[in-house]
């Protein structure tokens, strides 16, 4: 049976994502990757569209990854940098929006260090009447959807060339490491348990508190009472990792800790970084997720991020341009 027609024009957080609307993009990005496989990998879906590339915080996959993937689709792309732009001379994040609207720009990608910020643009750009779509490309603790959907597509397409989130029913899957300040750790909370998989948190206390626990458990009963019986808290990683058939690790992300949580950079790696010995408690087949940017020897070794047989990290990168070309299209070729 056919999915239904895509009806959403922002993009900004996966919690009331649809289980039909994650096999659309699934299946979206999959004929996009066949295109991406061709001589020629560029259509014309979006020819005469502008995306801009608004990103107030750094970011290398993300950034490139949009870019590329507005480009494969062949619309006009306009990156924004804020060190030089007019942002150093006062203007606000919404007059700097308002300028690129007066441009005809269709889509707009937006990331920010403060949690909130793609949201405002896209109620701002609704109160304009406008019909730009605003894509969250990662807002501060908040969320980071597009991460959450490659990760997601990765895993699919592992399993089956024919991705769809029921393909993780049975799977448990083990998330690592710095949960509390993670936004691609809260967006694949949604997509993971409305797949269906045991999704296993671990951390050290001080990076995954209760009172997060509680949240995150508290906001999924509220909004889909089924899915808190699939989220499970560890303050060690071997719970979290036996038997799991896929395990993600995070970044320790050190610029958004404001006192300090951990003993040591080595004593984190050896509780909970990931290495191959690590993994003999795993499914044999297990393979290992990183949404990138990774510190080597802390979160992950070195020789188990580069070891083929396990890591999926590059993979994820590639992923990436054909899960975005899919959210592009489907957000700009309808113009809902
Ligand atoms: N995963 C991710 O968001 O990486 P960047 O910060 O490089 O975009």
């Amino acid at each position: 049976m056919a999915n239904p027609p895509w009806t959403r024009r922002h993009i900004i957080s996966l919690s009331d994502f649809q289980p039909d609307e994650y096999d659309t993009v699934l299946q979206t990005a999959a004929s996009f990757q066949e295109v991406l496989s061709r001589r020629t990998k560029k259509v014309p879906a979006l020819q005469g569209q502008v995306v801009a590339n608004l990103f107030f915080e750094p970011s290398t996959r993300t950034r490139s990854s949009f870019e590329l993937a507005a480009k494969r689709l062949s619309a006009d792309t306009l990156n924004f940098a804020p060190g030089s732009s007019s942002l150093t001379k006062g203007e606000t994040i919404l007059d700097t929006a308002k300028t690129y609207l007066a441009m005809g720009t269709d889509i707009m990608v937006v990331r920010h260090r403060e949690a909130g910020v793609p949201l405002t643009i896209a109620q701002e750009m609704d109160r304009l009447q406008s019909r730009v779509g605003v894509f969250n490309a990662g807002d501060g603790q908040h969320e980071h959807p597009s991460q959450a959907l490659l990760d997601l597509f990765t895993i699919c397409t592992l399993i089956d060339e024919k991705p769809s989130l029921s393909l993780l029913a049975d799977k448990k899957i083990a998330i690592v490491g710095d949960i509390l300040h993670s936004r691609v750790a809260r967006s694949n909370i949604w997509s993971l348990t409305a797949s269906g998989a045991e999704v296993h948190l671990a951390g050290p206390p001080t990076l995954l508190p209760k009172l997060f626990a509680e949240f995150v458990t508290s906001s999924i009963s509220a909004a889909q009472p089924q899915l808190a019986r699939r989220l499970f808290l560890h303050w060690s990683l071997e719970p979290a990792i036996e038997n799991a058939d896929f395990v993600m690790t995070l970044r320790l992300q050190r610029e958004r800790m404001t006192q300090h949580l951990l003993p040591s950079l080595r004593e984190y790696h050896q509780q909970f970084g990931l290495t191959h010995d690590r993994l003999r408690s795993c499914r044999p087949a297990v393979k290992v997720l990183h949404p990138g940017p990774v510190n080597r020897g802390v979160e992950i070794s070195s020789e188990l991020m580069d070891d083929p047989t396990f890591s999926l990290i590059s993979q994820q990168v590639t992923s990436g341009v054909a899960v975005r070309m899919a959210l592009l299209y489907l957000m700009g070729s309808g113009k809902i």
